[in-house]
């Protein structure tokens, strides 16, 4: 099958990115961009590149090789729908907020709404791609919703998913570890699948490119998610050990990675991993183990998600500790908001609950991030309100004492403690000297990240030293 029209139903961090390296490797197939959101894909159409949606290394320059040619940005669903020969989906699944499986389960309705969507526009055959990362057998439900269409059209559903990590995500599209597609063992689904390795074929070595059943490929999504972060909590939970009994947590990861069996990577002690799929995932993964009755396997992988809101908790506290145990009405730095360095995105990042208990104990929050804006910051934490049933009057009230800075000096002048939550390059950076002048004595930095050298002017506070 010769692919020369592909369309993704998602602009967002996983869905723009990816298709803009497609278009850029892949100079013979139009790809065109979908989305609801019109805000979005306004900006990804944006003719000033600093105006684009997703902050991430090296987009921009993709995006202005490619957009024009072979790559489009359209609110037009129904139309690029009906022209791809192959459809990814890539929109969001949430955990579910309500409902049987709340709290773990993946909220499938986005994803159930575009299967729909693709069954009602569809005049010709196509093949869809689970690139959304999705519960193990959710290929069989997106085939029962397609099959509600009567046009005589066939679908193939294979699973896709993307391994990209934010901040690097280009580099990781460029030059993946592996490329996942997972198919029918039928005759058409090994076709659509020889398809789509046809299109990754053309920058990443075959050899790279893994061709599961469905369910391996949906699996392997949540278990590499899982595995990883498996790895910070195991880490975050010996630095708490480490704090108690005078270890170095980072002279303990360096020679624990040092044993090639274990390796050096994602073995950075932190206040606590982050990001829109980790947290999720594990979640999702906990709700499958249970509906299989695998109960002890639920509570192994859970534990992974608990302790890593241990590890967030801990670090609050510990800068309530390190302020003679209240925060009420003093001033607080945090510098950085991103759930990691090099992104805008902020979903779960361990500083949204970090400034939840410094607020909810009466500090007064000054928050600085190189990308990420006040009003981001502002909804977060009022989602996170809002989630808990808060009264308005509350949220309001606590929103008051959370001052966004679009600069570092005045989020620092005349404040108690730094907290670091953000691994950003420039605030290694800083000169600290003259930040401790500016800073009510003794100045105090709790750095999150282990990433501020020894300095004499202010008292240190590190994650599992
Ligand atoms: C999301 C999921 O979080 C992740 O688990 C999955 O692997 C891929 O999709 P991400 O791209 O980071 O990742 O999400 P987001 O930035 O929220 O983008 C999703 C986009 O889909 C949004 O722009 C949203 O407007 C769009 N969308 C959502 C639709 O176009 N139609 C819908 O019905 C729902
Ligand atoms: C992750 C997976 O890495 C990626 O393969 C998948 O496609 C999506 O989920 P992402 O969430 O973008 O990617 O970022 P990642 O680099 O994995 O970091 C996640 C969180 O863990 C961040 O908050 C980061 O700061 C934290 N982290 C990472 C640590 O605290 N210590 C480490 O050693 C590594």
């Amino acid at each position: 099958m010769n692919v020369n029209s592909i369309c993704c139903i998602g602009a967002g961090y996983v869905g723009g990115p990816t298709m803009a390296v497609i278009a850029l490797k892949c100079p013979n197939i139009k790809v065109t961009v979908v989305d609801i959101n019109k805000q979005r894909i306004a900006a990804w159409n944006h003719a000033d590149l600093d105006q684009l949606p997703i902050y991430e290394p090296g987009l921009a320059e993709v995006v202005q090789e490619a957009r024009g040619k072979n790559l489009f940005f359209s609110t037009d669903i129904d139309k690029a729908i009906d022209e791809a020969q192959m459809i990814f989906m890539a929109v969001n699944t949430p955990t579910k907020t309500h409902g049987e499986g709340k709290g773990f389960a993946a909220d499938l309705t986005f994803v159930e709404k575009c299967a729909r969507q693709i069954a009602e526009v569809a005049n010709s055959d196509k093949i869809v791609i689970e690139k959304s990362t999705l519960p193990v057998r959710t290929a069989e439900k997106i085939k029962e919703v397609l099959s509600s269409n009567n046009k005589n059209v066939h679908f193939e559903v294979l699973s896709n998913p993307e391994f990209l990590a934010e901040g690097t995500a280009i580099e990781n599209l460029f030059k993946s570890d592996r490329v996942l597609i997972g198919g029918d063992e039928t005759p058409s689904g090994q076709e659509a699948v020889a398809a789509l390795v046809s299109i990754y074929a053309n920058w990443i070595p075959k050899g790279k490119i893994l061709t599961t059943n469905v369910w391996s490929s949906e699996l392997s999504k949540l278990a590499s998610n899982a595995m990883l972060a498996q790895r910070i909590s195991s880490i975050n939970s010996l630095s708490a050990l480490c704090e108690k009994t005078g270890a170095d947590i980072e002279e303990v990861s360096s020679a624990i990675g040092m044993d090639s069996r274990i390796g050096p990577k994602f073995l950075k002690a932190s206040v606590g991993f982050g990001g829109s799929c980790f947290q999720k995932d594990i979640l999702n993964l906990v709700y499958l183990c249970r509906h299989y009755g695998l109960n002890e396997v639920a509570e192994y992988w859970h534990q992974v998600v608990k302790i890593n809101d241990y590890q967030k908790n801990r670090f609050a506290k510990k800068i309530i500790a390190g302020l003679n145990g209240t925060v009420e009405q003093k001033k607080i730095t945090l510098l950085g908001w991103a759930f990691k360095k090099d992104t805008n995105d902020s979903r779960e990042s361990a500083a949204i609950y970090v400034a939840d208990i410094l607020l909810e104990e009466g500090a007064e929050v000054h928050i600085f991030d190189p990308m990420v804006k006040e009003n981001r910051i502002h909804q977060d934490l009022t989602t996170l309100w809002e989630a808990r049933n808060e009264s308005i009057e509350n949220i309001e009230s606590k929103l008051k004492s959370c001052v966004v800075h679009i600069e570092h000096n005045g989020a620092l002048e005349g404040s108690y403690a730094v907290a670091i939550l953000t691994e950003w390059d420039e605030f290694k950076s800083y000169d600290w000297d003259s930040i401790a002048d500016k800073m009510i004595k003794p100045a105090k930095v709790f750095d999150g990240r282990n990433i501020i050298e020894s300095n004499e002017m202010v008292n240190q506070y590190f994650i599992g030293k």
